[in-house]
């Protein structure tokens, strides 16, 4: 069959490779590959910097939307349902927090990623998964059920967000998202279900990206200077040094910076560190990174995806690439927000 190949430590190794059928070691749930979402992990794996030592290819994918093609007996599955599949797995001693099922926490780093880490992704034509690593797709977000993953990542982070402001009195009433691409928006759209105002800092105002922040009630910046409120939270999406500095600089006391994003880099900026200190500190300002989600943030996901304007999230979806030229998704056009790679096509 094929599928979305790449050797990860190899730059331009992506292909349309052909692999054997999906082994029963990776679950009991067959499913059929509809839909695989790219995203910046994909092209740092494809760029050869990350992931690998050039040796072993990897199928590639983890923000994923299928079709069960056969349902184990008493999965809570049937055949013809949509799935996602969830991306972690613990590690195998497993530490503390894998043991309850927080692989996102992981403590020793020796978990596996479907599609990223020594584990073969959902870009294929067909795939298996536990049943147990499966969500269901309500059959009314169809294709959109491709954003699950990306959108975990973000009831993720807003979980962490509310933990710790939960510290002392809270009830954020201005938020900052910084990036406009899919997380970015995603993001956004969580602050604007939540009641929150919602300004959205992105370096181009060319493309789709103003409009869809205006719909959802934000106001879309491109100089942070044009901000007029301080930011009770902040959820990060850049990953850039100096736009992670500033945004710090304007949160509001006890206020909340979330970091999602992680630049290619290595960028060094100047930064007066003592100065930036005094002011987190006599704020009380927290700043916290957050990566990948547990089953709990999936289906949370899936709450705010139903709950979200389904013309408004299926704008997110700019393009979709057949698996036969798949490899050209990895190729950023001006307005692309999401790429999806059709696995049927
Ligand atoms: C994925 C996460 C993953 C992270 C690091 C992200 O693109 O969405 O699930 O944990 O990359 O590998």
């Amino acid at each position: 069959m094929r599928a979305m190949t790449v050797i990860p430590g190899k730059a331009d190794s992506a292909s349309v490779g052909e692999v054997a059928e999906p082994p029963e070691t990776d679950g009991t749930m067959l499913v059929e590959g509809v839909l695989a979402g790219i995203c910046g992990t994909d092209l740092e794996l494809v760029s050869g910097e990350f992931g690998g030592d050039g040796a072993n290819r990897l199928v590639l994918g983890h923000e994923s939307l299928g079709q069960v093609l056969d349902a184990p007996p008493g999965s809570g599955f049937s055949n013809g349902d949509l799935v996602a599949g969830i991306v972690r797995r613990p590690d195998p001693e497993p530490c503390p927090a894998c043991a309850r099922g927080e692989w996102d926490f992981c403590r020793n780093g020796r978990y596996t990623e479907r599609g990223i880490k020594g584990h073969d992704g959902y870009g294929a034509e067909r795939w298996r998964v536990d049943p147990y690593f499966a969500v269901r797709v309500p059959a009314e977000l169809g294709r959109l059920g491709v954003l699950i993953e990306p959108a975990s990542i973000l009831t993720k982070a807003w979980e962490q967000v509310d933990r710790i402001g939960g510290r002392s009195w809270y009830e954020p009433k201005q938020v900052l998202v910084t990036g406009a691409g899919p997380i970015g928006l995603l993001a956004a759209l969580i602050a604007a279900q939540r009641g929150y105002a919602v300004h959205v800092l992105d370096r181009s105002d060319q493309g789709p990206k103003p409009q869809l922040v205006r719909d959802l009630g934000g106001s879309f910046l491109t100089n942070l200077e044009d901000l007029q409120v301080q930011p009770d939270v902040v959820i990060e999406a850049t990953g850039a040094g100096p736009v992670v500095v500033e945004s710090a600089k304007l949160l509001a006391p006890a206020g909340v910076m979330c970091l999602t994003g992680i630049a290619p880099g290595p960028s060094s900026i100047d930064v007066q560190m003592d100065a930036l200190v005094r002011q987190l500190v006599v704020r009380n300002a927290a700043l916290v990174g957050s990566v990948n989600a547990a089953k709990r943030h999936y289906a949370d996901a899936v709450d705010v995806l139903l709950a979200a304007d389904r013309d408004w999230l299926d704008r997110l979806i700019t393009r979709t690439v057949p698996l036969s030229d798949w490899p050209s998704a990895l190729t950023k056009e001006p307005d692309d927000i999401k790429v999806v790679v059709d696995l049927r096509a």
